[in-house]
């Protein structure tokens, strides 16, 4: 979840649990994440759930505008046009961050949990932490292998949701982007077995990104409680409490 993680001041105004205020010298402010990160992350969050909101409506529209004689109200084609539109912003912020992830010099952190996830003992110390039997493991990247797992599900999960939603989308629109995809769009819908199973296939695939959604808000909640470092603040304000000793 971490790229940059800059120390900034080690001795900070502290506050106990009685509300007392004081100086405690063991805990230290740190930068977790930059700006951008945290833009990138919300743009995500917030192009996500408005696909999950107009894909629900695409997948079984329950409103429908009164009928009328003029040709008007195409309730069904606007919802369309919005998740075309966010689905494009979608497929930009996974290709970025997915770019980053491998390239980015300043992501380096994140690609060391790969060392972390082959390595059993940190599964292990892993496991025993969310089951309040031991203390958190020590991590070579930013990542818990658990974690990592999942976030490579999701970014599964996504891409396949990107070249379903691509093949939807030259169906729908044929002029530019839509022509320029058509003939490669096609090929990937035959070996699929035809467009009526990438339509179930992408529906299918937003139901693991909602689960996926659960378990990511309820691990935060989790660190946020028992880690106590600021984990869900982090996300907003970029800045995470670490001890120093
Ligand atoms: C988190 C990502 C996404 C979710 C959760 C999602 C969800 C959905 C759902 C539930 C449907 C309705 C399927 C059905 O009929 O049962 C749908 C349709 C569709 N989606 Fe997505 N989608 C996502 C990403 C994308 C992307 C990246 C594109 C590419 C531009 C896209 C393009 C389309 C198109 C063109 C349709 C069909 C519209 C129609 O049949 O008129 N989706 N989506």
């Amino acid at each position: 979840m971490s790229s940059t993680h800059t120390k900034s001041a080690t001795i900070e105004q502290h506050i106990d649990i009685e509300g007392h205020v004081g100086i405690d010298e063991h805990i230290g402010r740190d930068l977790e994440y930059s700006a951008a990160y945290r833009w990138q992350h919300w743009i995500r969050a917030f192009s996500i759930v408005a696909l999950i909101a107009t894909g629900f409506y695409i997948a079984v529209p329950v409103i429908t505008p009164a009928a009328t004689n003029e040709p008007t109200n195409f309730l069904y084609a606007l919802f369309r046009t919005w998740h075309i539109i966010i689905g494009f912003v979608f497929i930009s912020a996974i290709l970025l961050k997915s770019y980053l992830f491998i390239f980015a010099k300043k992501h380096v952190n994140e690609r060391a949990a790969l060392k972390d996830m082959i390595n059993p003992i940190v599964w292990a110390k892993q496991i025993g932490f969310y089951l309040l039997i031991n203390k958190h493991p020590k991590l070579k990247g930013v990542y818990n292998p658990m974690q990592f797992m999942a976030y490579l599900l999701f970014y599964l999960m996504a891409f396949s949701l990107i070249i379903t939603g691509l093949i939807l989308y030259v169906h729908v629109y044929h002029e530019g982007l839509g022509a320029f995809l058509y003939e490669p769009m096609r090929s990937v819908e035959v070996m699929l077995g035809g467009l009526a199973f990438v339509r179930e296939l992408h529906h299918m695939l937003m139901w693991g990104v909602i689960l996926f959604i659960l378990i990511h808000i309820y691990i935060a909640v989790y660190n946020a409680i028992f880690i106590r470092e600021g984990t869900i603040d982090a996300i907003i304000s970029g800045v995470k409490w670490h001890k120093r000793v």
